[in-house]
């Protein structure tokens, strides 16, 4: 694949919270990202994983352009979004949308659905009535939705069916990436297949690239073309789908593979445990910031982050990663 097909670019790409603390303290720093350097191609799924609070939502928020990086770049489709102009930074609006774990919360309860996916349009372009009624009727019939939910309300849909209309929403203005922040993680197994699969089929139809974040690895496993690892607001692993499951390299993406029934026969099923708490971002341990829990540590990891090292095509950050 060459360059042209990078969609969105992101390097050493930061989020910083200050946090009060009070009248006569210095507020703290809570650093909910602070380094991320990926790319995600047309077309393709970026998945991303960690655990509660490893700063995956931030990301989401920088790259739907909804907060703005404290440092670092972000390009999407080649456009620095720092530096963008006003008017570019508005085109660049369209091409990347958002869909939440809760449709619900992102849907008005007052507004038929009809209405609902016709708002972008309104908003964005200038395609009369009839225009825009046939786009959103259109648009319900591509995802699988029926004629007459057009004139009906939110609260008359199940959760698969409102999570259908949040990507119907989302596909309004033609956008080149889609951020699902866990789209399926409140639906049923059996539900949650019907959307992943209408997801894969949007996807080849639209070229759409996803960045796709989850805590459920068997989905990442279902959907993911590369996939990131977070810990603490930091990438520790990148790679492959395959590479990844096959061949992790970080301790904690070992841990994290270990703890969740992927379903493999083949595989001998190694079984990490880690230790203690995940550590407050706030202060967070020196070194590599998962020495405390990491089941390999040595003296060097509590001095300085360990670098990027390229293992087999796998981004790694950690000074003693497993090699196959
Ligand atoms: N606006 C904010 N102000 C202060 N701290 C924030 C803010 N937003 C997020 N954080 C903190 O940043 C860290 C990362 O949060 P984030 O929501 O990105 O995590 P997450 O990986 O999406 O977690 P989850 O899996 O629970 O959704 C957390 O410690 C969170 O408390
Ligand atoms: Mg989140």
């Amino acid at each position: 694949m060459g360059r042209d097909n990078v969609v969105l670019e992101a390097k050493d790409l930061k989020r910083h919270y200050a946090i009060h603390r009070g009248a006569f303290r210095q507020p703290a720093i809570l650093k909910a990202l602070d380094g991320a350097t990926f790319k995600l191609e047309r077309s393709k799924t970026l998945a991303v994983v960690g655990e509660s609070g490893c700063g995956k939502s931030t990301l989401a928020r920088l790259v739907t352009l909804i907060e703005e990086p404290t440092a670092g770049e972000l390009k999407i489709q080649g456009v620095d979004i720092i530096t963008a102009e006003e008017q570019a930074k508005r085109a660049l609006h369209k091409k990347v949308q958002i869909i939440f774990q809760d449709p619900y919360g992102s849907l008005n309860p007052r507004q038929k659905i009809g209405m609902c996916l016709e708002e972008p349009l309104l908003v964005n372009t200038d395609m009369n009535k009839e225009q825009r009624a046939e786009k959103a009727r259109n648009m319900l019939d591509l995802v699988g939705l029926r004629p007459e939910h057009y004139d009906r309300y939110p609260h008359m849909f199940s959760g698969g069916q409102r999570q259908r209309i949040a990507v119907a929403r989302a596909l309004m203005l033609n956008p080149e990436i889609l951020v699902l922040d866990e789209p399926v993680s409140a639906l049923d197994v059996s539900i949650q297949a019907q959307i992943l699969n209408l997801l894969a089929d949007l996807q080849e139809q639209f070229n759409l690239a996803y960045l796709f974040i989850s805590h459920d690895l068997s989905v990442v496993k279902h959907i993911a073309d590369d996939v990131m690892v977070m810990y603490l607001g930091r990438p520790i692993e990148f790679g492959s789908r395959d590479n990844i499951f096959d061949t992790p390299h970080h301790p904690y993406t070992r841990a994290l593979l270990s703890a969740t029934p992927v379903a493999d026969p083949f595989r001998e099923k190694e079984r990490i445990m880690l230790r203690g708490e995940l550590p407050s971002p706030i202060a967070p341990p020196p070194g590599c910031t998962f020495h405390p829990r990491c089941p390999d540590m040595t003296e060097i990891c509590k001095g300085e982050a360990p670098g990027i090292t390229d293992l087999d095509g796998c981004e790694v950050a950690c000074y003693h990663p497993k090699t196959y």
